[in-house]
């Protein structure tokens, strides 16, 4: 008999979660003014909001935390992640910061004015958010078949390269700064970019003399799936494909809440000494001394080891494996989800699943509030409240990607809760038909309005 695919750890500690009642969790959901962010976590039983920050860290990445160093300047522990970093991506020059909306800040200080164009596939909300804020304009060319749910194509991250060109032709070079390439791409259902398309993007990049710059939150999921599913990446271990990956940028960001499973952390790398040299003064000013970042020292021994450690082929196997595992169980009910599963979450498509709501009224956003009070288990609407208002003419954004996204955290639940979600989801859709309308906004913030917004039941 074949074995059976199996974890490969075992569990050395374990932190309690509640079960709640649908009147609890009814009442819960109307005090949070429907926005599932302002739930307290321990009203919520499963909780795949994020897998950002969520992992489960190591033995070995806790006994790192001991070892940490707190020196203000040239700690050791900031040496152990550069030593990392260099190991794992090749990029000689790097720069910690608190997190990955941090590292955007500080390299955008450094390479974004007003009015610069700057194209990639589905930019990240912060990544968006930090560009439009310097009133500069994202420029999406994600490859069309991102945008069909139920169209199976092994790289749904790619960059359209003639929709990259026209945009590089038809603008004066020195508007764009740099061209971003989010691996996985996140915004686009956390659709995996192959190898031969980042190094197409290069070569168009490098003959405009345009930096490329990897947004890396999930590179080593991205990785995975290059391994799994492109010729030629069948033999090669996970490292070399990543350096390989790599070579094919001048510049990353990452937030290491991802793919370095730490709690905090992130960080800028690059080729380029100039640019470390400019970006340096944003890092000071913003994070702190370029020997810490704000990162505590801890953090960043935590954060080399959870590099090595994700990395490895076994882990992401399981990783990815048990994303998969709640797909196929979506499916098996009949639930629309997007395919291919993403690396780090399900996508449930919310158009399909809740037909009746226009997208007026948000049907994901009234997706996530049903499968919070059935089962208290809370995930997180990726549609047009997140892809939030037009910045010149203030309208919502609606996309033919409407989604809820399930996101799992690394190390974290067990098949059996993963068991559970999918049995939520289905008693939600089999009473799909009662969903007769959505919610309205009543209170909405400038930016990021997904994190703040209030928003009353129909
Ligand atoms: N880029 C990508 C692709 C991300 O997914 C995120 C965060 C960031 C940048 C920003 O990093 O949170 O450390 O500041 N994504 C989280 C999520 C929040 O839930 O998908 P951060």
């Amino acid at each position: 008999m074949e074995l059976p695919f199996a974890e490969e750890y075992r569990i050395k500690m374990v932190e309690p979660i509640r079960k709640t009642n649908r009147e609890q969790r009814v009442q819960w959901i109307k005090d949070a003014k429907y926005n599932l962010f302002n739930l307290r976590s321990e009203h919520v039983y499963i909780d795949l909001l994020t897998d950002s920050g969520t992992g489960a860290m190591s033995d070995r990445q806790w006994s790192e935390m001991m070892l940490g160093d707190e020196s203000y300047a040239g700690a050791s522990s900031y040496y152990k992640m550069k030593d990392a970093i260099t190991e794992i991506t090749g990029f000689p020059y790097f720069l910690p910061t608190h997190q990955g909306r941090a590292a955007e800040n500080v390299l955008f200080s450094t390479m974004v004015k007003a009015g610069d164009f700057i194209p990639g596939n589905a930019h990240f909300d912060t990544t968006k958010g930090h560009i439009e804020f310097r009133h500069a304009t994202p420029v999406d060319c994600t490859i069309k078949e991102a945008f069909d749910t139920t169209l199976i194509h092994p790289f749904k991250g790619n960059v359209d390269i003639d929709k990259l060109d026209e945009v590089l032709r038809n603008h004066p070079v020195e508007k764009i700064p740099c061209i971003i390439v989010t691996i996985t791409c996140n915004t686009a259902g956390g659709q995996p970019v192959s190898m031969k398309n980042m190094k197409e993007v290069k070569q168009l990049a490098d003959n405009y003399q345009i930096p490329v710059v990897f947004d890396s939150a999930r590179f080593a999921e991205n990785a995975y799936f290059i391994k799994t599913r492109e010729e030629g990446y069948k033999d090669k271990s996970i490292r070399e494909i990543v350096l390989e990956m790599f070579s094919y940028a001048d510049i990353m960001t990452m937030s290491s809440k991802k793919d370095a499973i730490v709690n905090m952390g992130g960080f800028i790398a690059m080729r380029d000494e100039n640019l470390y040299n400019q970006a340096t003064v944003y890092n000071i000013l913003f994070e702190g001394f370029i020997t810490y970042g704000g990162m505590s020292g801890r953090d960043m021994n935590a954060l080399a080891q959870g590099l090595r450690e994700a990395t490895e082929f076994d882990f992401l196997e399981n990783r990815v494996g048990q994303v998969a595992y709640l797909g196929k169980k979506c499916k098996e009910y009949g639930v629309p989800v997007l395919e291919p599963f993403g690396g780090h979450a399900i996508f449930v498509d919310a158009l399909k699943f809740y037909p009746q709501i226009p997208k007026e009224e948000f049907p994901a956003q009234t997706l996530a509030i049903e499968l919070y009070i059935e089962a208290g288990v809370r995930g997180v609407e990726i549609g047009a409240i997140l892809a939030d208002r037009d910045p010149g003419t203030r309208e919502n954004r609606y996309s033919d990607l409407e989604l809820l996204r399930l996101a799992i955290p690394r190390r974290t639940y067990t098949d059996n809760h993963i068991e559970y979600v999918a049995a939520a989801l289905k008693n939600v859709f089999d009473r799909r038909n009662e969903i007769k309308r959505g919610v309205e906004i009543l209170k909405e913030a400038p930016v990021l309005r997904h994190f703040t917004v209030e928003l009353a039941k129909l």
